[in-house]
């Protein structure tokens, strides 16, 4: 058995609490241990408390020494595009001379173009694209992400990214949850046509994708000139037939009752919900849906209107932050930065900040009992930060990466 000791810590931040995502005053309570103590055996943390506590239990194991800095779970994020070919470079450089991110898109540009260097790419080289951005995400403290198929639209691309979504769970310590996103867009092919084509995506890529155990959950894209109220209904009525959870890109750029139909049809969570109106958010609340909020894409695309959260936590809504990490609106892979931004914008504190960026998120991606917190019996999913104290985490701003990250009990990066 191999047992590992964590002591010397600042402050061993657990999130320990209700076995469940937490709401109101408890996104505030972070269950600190002032210099705590963990073991985990295996991979699994089996003791967790003050160093007085937790050092006599600990014989021969291998001592992690913090150096007197903080640790915390590893970071869950619950919203990303993890796989895509190129990048989009060429289209910021446009936003920055003043083109909008829907312009860009109108033109042929966006998600689309990324749609065609993905298709191009063969599924080698897209792993290697993603092992890149895994490694990103495990030098930031992340240590779980939910990634989403998109850049396809074909049964074959679809079923490739989802493939390399798997992989990379298999090939990295990055766990990975997949997402069936084959609404992201209407396809050039289909343009004038997305009925056809969402018929394609409900006939034969949900079949196929349920079939071969690709995909958790699905999500759409439900937009003004994307996909509207019906075509949402159709996917993800026939996911839910298939299985899969349900997540949903909703209210974006325009409100039309789109997180109402994320309510109506018990998905998991609601995604984005900058423009969401107060009887949405009291749907959502009613239905017992987590809203992902995703601040880097509103700062990355210049917009300043950023989600409700304050509206959201006293409605009762048990809010998770992500960075929807994709080359259009949200190019970063940093929950650090994501938490600094609902800080700044969004007037969160940072233990609300920290308790979205971990134990909400791993609830919303139906992982609670293993990831999110530092309690006996869940994955050593751990993180050493250059800090001593958890407000530390969206103070300084900007890509910090982290001292040392362990992912079931091994470590995988070292700084
Ligand atoms: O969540 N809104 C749709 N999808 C992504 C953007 C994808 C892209 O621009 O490539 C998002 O913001
Ligand atoms: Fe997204």
């Amino acid at each position: 058995m191999s047992r590992l000791l964590v002591v010397n810590t600042s402050q061993l931040v657990t999130l320990a609490g209700p076995a469940r995502p937490r709401i109101g005053a408890e996104l505030r309570e972070l269950a600190i241990i002032p210099g705590g103590a963990m073991i985990a055996e295996d991979g699994v943390i089996a003791a967790v408390g003050t160093r007085s506590e937790i050092e006599p239990q600990a014989e021969d194991a291998e001592v992690i020494d913090a150096g007197g800095r903080l640790a915390t779970p590893g970071f869950v994020d619950a919203h990303t595009h993890l796989v895509f070919a190129g990048n989009r470079a060429d289209e910021f450089e446009k936003r920055c001379a003043g083109a909008t991110y829907q312009e860009i898109a109108a033109q042929g540009g966006g998600i689309r173009s990324t749609v065609r260097k993905t298709c191009a790419a063969r599924e080698d080289q897209l792993l290697q694209a993603a092992t890149r951005h895994a490694k990103w995400f495990l030098q930031g403290g992340t240590t779980t992400i939910e990634a989403k198929s998109g850049y396809g639209l074909t049964i074959d691309d679809e079923l490739k990214i989802l493939r390399v979504i798997r992989r990379i769970g298999q090939t990295t310590s990055l766990r990975t949850v997949p997402t069936f996103l084959g609404a992201h867009e209407i396809p050039e092919e289909y343009a004038g046509r997305a009925d056809d084509y969402i018929s394609l995506v409900t006939e034969e890529m949900l079949p196929r994708i349920a079939d071969e155990k690709l995909a958790e959950f699905c999500d759409i894209f439900c937009e003004a000139k994307v996909f509207n109220l019906d075509q949402a209904r159709r996917v993800l009525s026939a996911a839910k037939s298939h299985g899969l959870g349900l997540r949903m890109h909703a209210d974006q750029f325009t409100s039309f009752g789109a997180s109402d139909l994320a309510a109506e049809l018990g998905a998991k969570t609601c995604d984005h919900l900058e423009q969401t109106q107060p009887a949405s958010i009291a749907a959502l609340t009613a239905a017992g849906i987590q809203p992902v909020l995703l601040p880097g894409s509103v700062y990355a695309i210049g917009s300043h209107k950023y989600p409700d959260a304050r509206a959201m936590i006293e409605a009762g809504l048990a809010i998770v932050f992500a960075t929807d990490f994709n080359p259009g609106s949200s190019p970063t892979t940093s929950m650090r930065t994501v938490m600094s931004l609902a800080c700044t914008q969004m007037k969160m504190t940072p233990a609300e900040a920290l308790t979205a960026a971990t134990i909400n998120a791993a609830y919303s991606l139906n992982r609670g009992h293993e990831s999110g917190s530092l309690e006996p019996g869940k994955a050593a999913d751990f993180v050493i930060h250059d800090a001593e104290d958890y407000r530390e985490l969206p103070y300084f701003f900007g890509d910090y990466q982290a001292v040392a990250v362990f992912a079931r009990g091994l470590q995988c990066i070292a700084h």
